[in-house]
């Protein structure tokens, strides 16, 4: 009589003990890829105001950090252009970072992104914030 009741008891154990798995509602999105930026990164507003001083300093720190990779102009022809796997934007062209936040590009400069290396321990936050300044301006020289 313990028997049939046992085996009840352990089919029923596996039955509820097994995972549930509700299947995606049809037509739902695949999962999308974890954001590059951080929405919270992305929304920060820039807190610096340029001065003289500050982006003189930013061209400065440009040219030692960034020219090498995407130009001196910033036209994406840097001396070591050629081996990067993914293609560098056109900053002389305000079209290219237009899409992009200060937030977004603050946080691309300072954690790098794919063969870029990142600027974070390099130049203090402020001066990031003033390449950011020296980046869109350089659509309009
Ligand atoms: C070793 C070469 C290299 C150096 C040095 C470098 N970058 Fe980059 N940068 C890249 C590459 C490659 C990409 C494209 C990355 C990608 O999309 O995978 C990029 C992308 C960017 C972008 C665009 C981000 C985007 O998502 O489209 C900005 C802005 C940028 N770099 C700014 C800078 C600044 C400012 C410096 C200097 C502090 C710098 N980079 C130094 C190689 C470099």
């Amino acid at each position: 009589m313990l028997r049939p009741f046992l085996m009840f008891a352990s089919l029923a154990f596996f039955a509820f003990s097994a995972p549930v798995q509700t299947p995606p509602p049809s037509g739902a999105p695949a999962a999308a890829p974890a954001p590059a930026v951080p929405a919270d990164a992305a929304q920060t507003p820039n807190p610096v105001k340029p001065t003289a001083e500050s982006q003189a300093r930013a061209k400065q720190i440009y040219g030692y950090d960034c020219a090498l990779c995407h130009g001196e102009k910033g036209d994406g022809k840097g001396d070591v252009a050629a081996d990067m796997k993914t293609p560098m934007g056109d900053f002389t062209s305000s079209a290219t970072l237009k899409s992009m936040t200060d937030g977004e590009l603050y946080y691309v400069i300072l954690k790098g992104k794919g063969q870029m290396p990142p600027e974070e321990g390099r130049a203090k936050p402020a001066e990031i914030w003033n390449l950011v300044i020296y980046l869109r301006s350089m659509s309009k020289q």
